[in-house]
């Protein structure tokens, strides 16, 4: 296999070498991020599994520690998977995770730091009194685990879900507990949906009907909404909705406009799973991360040494509409920019194409803002036309459109026989414009054996100021992509056997025969933080 180390990220979340998945508990304590991970630290394939642990004092450096728990009791002596952090009353944080038993049961532990006063919070310690949550009562021991942050109501009583599967009915189990030392299942789960298989990786927490502010997760009552998100176990994808949390009945219902289903809203279209949001009181955001798996070969893995990324920590928020989230790259990634380049007022005629020189574009944040002049030539809309990434597949970059594509070619090799190409095709339908935002790893490699989907996902924007934006955030084998202001975002792993390192380019391109126009491009190198 044909692997190069230069496909390393240089400012996504990566430990130096081995497997990794599932963000785990992540928290702002003290002034301090804690970031714990699913990691193995035999090798670069999935298998016995710990809580790996970094701080950082601004999520873009990130401090290695010895890992915070792994298997050493008859309650988890077979791994310790996927779990939650929760700051209990007086500023105590705990962690709830799932541990694998004597029995290979999946049950729910809780650990709590040895040393409060430890300002990195280096050893966790696992109470006596552990298991809390046993699957019981005919509840499937192999499809009970993950639980989440918890949250509190007004009667005093803590909650917190935990994914599992009855049948293929995918469910929220719901624990109470006055104590958090005991804990009692509730006789419904929050929420629950037929046919789907296992939910992993359930989160639930409020968000606020105005402004971007997050809020903490025991936050409820008025001016709120709750989103509730699960990990497909069988698609692979994520799905969330935004819906009504009942505290009285400990019921939640989403509302009509979020599919409650596996063709459900994403925080992303692409390679993106098992994420999970946290809290940070620091600055009064919520903040979402999620993990990308790679898109090589298992055998390509092993040969590097390492499989699996965290992606950019996120600031989530509730759309004005109320209907969806946006995302955001934090604030602080753009610290990392150096020597930017710009270009305004670029017309992209049908087949027009212009190169980004000038910084290392194989590790780079891209933001540019395109402009067309009118609606009248955007193809028809097919109403069957249901699922985004199909389309994307149907209709690739190359493909001629009306409006669109038009949009980025990242990790580009100079003659074009590999790019990544994400970019955006406007049709018309009945009412409205639909637009389609791509990430097409089709053309990504030359290498025949690499995972070459093209993701898709509608964006749904006004296009009144006819504008549609997007910002790619490139790092060698990662395109982190967002749509419209962070309404539909997209993530590719992409591994080139040519456009590696400075022999990647970047070019905007218009393959429709609307005239585009690059209203603004703005790009920048990243510089290398430490990364563990
Ligand atoms: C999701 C998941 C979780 C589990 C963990 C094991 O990727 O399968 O459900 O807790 O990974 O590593």
């Amino acid at each position: 296999a044909k692997v190069n180390q230069l496909q390393r990220t240089g400012y996504h979340f990566q430990p130096p070498k081995n497997w990794i998945n599932d963000p785990n508990g992540p928290m702002y304590y003290n002034g301090v991020y804690h970031l714990f991970y699913q990691y193995n630290p035999k090798g670069a394939v999935w298998g016995n599994i710990v809580w790996a642990h970094s701080i950082s004092f601004d999520l873009i450096n990130w401090v290695p520690l010895e890992p915070a728990i792994f298997p050493s009791e008859p309650f988890d002596i077979n791994g310790c998977w996927s779990g939650s952090a929760t700051i209990l009353p007086g500023n105590k944080p705990v962690i709830l995770y799932t541990g694998i038993d004597t029995q290979n049961r999946q049950v729910q532990n809780i650990a709590v730091p040895k040393n409060l006063s430890d300002p990195y919070l280096r050893e966790w310690v696992k109470p006596r009194y552990n298991p809390l949550m046993a699957p019981v009562q005919g509840v499937n021991a192999s499809a009970f685990r993950d639980p989440t942050t918890a949250w509190m109501g007004k009667d005093g009583r803590w909650r917190v879900l935990v994914g599992h599967k009855r049948g293929s009915r995918g469910m929220a189990l719901l624990y109470r507990s006055r104590n958090f030392v005991t804990w009692t299942k509730a006789q419904h789960p929050l929420h629950s949906v037929a046919k789907i298989g296992m939910w992993e990786c359930p989160d639930f927490f409020p968000v606020s009907l105005e402004g971007e502010d997050g809020l903490d997760t025991s936050r409820g009552g008025h001016g709120v909404k709750h989103v509730f998100k699960v990990s497909l176990d069988v698609t692979r994808f994520e799905y969330y909705t935004v819906g009504k949390y009942f505290p009285e009945k400990d019921r939640y219902v989403p509302d009509n406009t979020s599919p409650d289903n596996a063709m459900g809203l994403r925080y992303d279209y692409g390679n993106f799973y098992a994420s999970k949001t946290f809290f940070d009181a620091g600055k009064k955001r919520r903040i979402l991360w999620g993990w990308a798996n790679e898109s090589d070969t298992a055998a390509d893995d092993i040969a590097k040494g390492w499989a699996g990324i965290q992606t950019i920590p996120r600031k989530l928020w509730l759309d004005k509409s109320g209907k969806q989230l946006i995302q955001w790259p934090i604030q602080e990634v753009e610290s990392l920019r150096l020597n930017g380049v710009h270009m305004s007022k670029v017309n992209l005629n049908k087949g027009g194409i212009v190169e980004v020189k000038g910084i290392s574009v194989a590790q780079a944040d891209v933001e540019v803002t395109f402009s067309f002049k009118n609606l009248d030539k955007a193809e028809p809309f097919d109403p069957n036309w249901v699922d985004p990434q199909q389309l994307c597949g149907h209709k690739g970059a190359t493909v001629e459109g009306g409006v669109g594509p038009f949009g980025l070619l990242t990790l580009a090799s100079s003659n074009l026989d590999e790019y990544t190409s994400v970019f955006f095709r406007i049709f018309k339908a009945q009412k409205k414009h639909v637009v389609l935002m791509c990430s097409d790893q089709t053309r990504s490699s030359l290498r025949t054996e690499v995972y070459k989907p093209s993701f898709g996902g509608f964006v749904d924007v006004d296009l009144e100021d006819g504008v549609l934006s997007l910002r790619s955030l490139i790092d060698h084998s990662v395109v982190e992509s967002f749509g419209a202001g962070g309404k539909t975002c997209i993530t590719s792993r992409v591994y080139p056997l040519h456009a590696v390192a400075e022999n990647a380019h970047l070019y905007a391109f218009n393959n429709g025969t609307e005239a585009i126009q690059i209203v603004k491009l703005e790009a920048w190198s990243m510089f290398r933080p430490r990364m563990n």
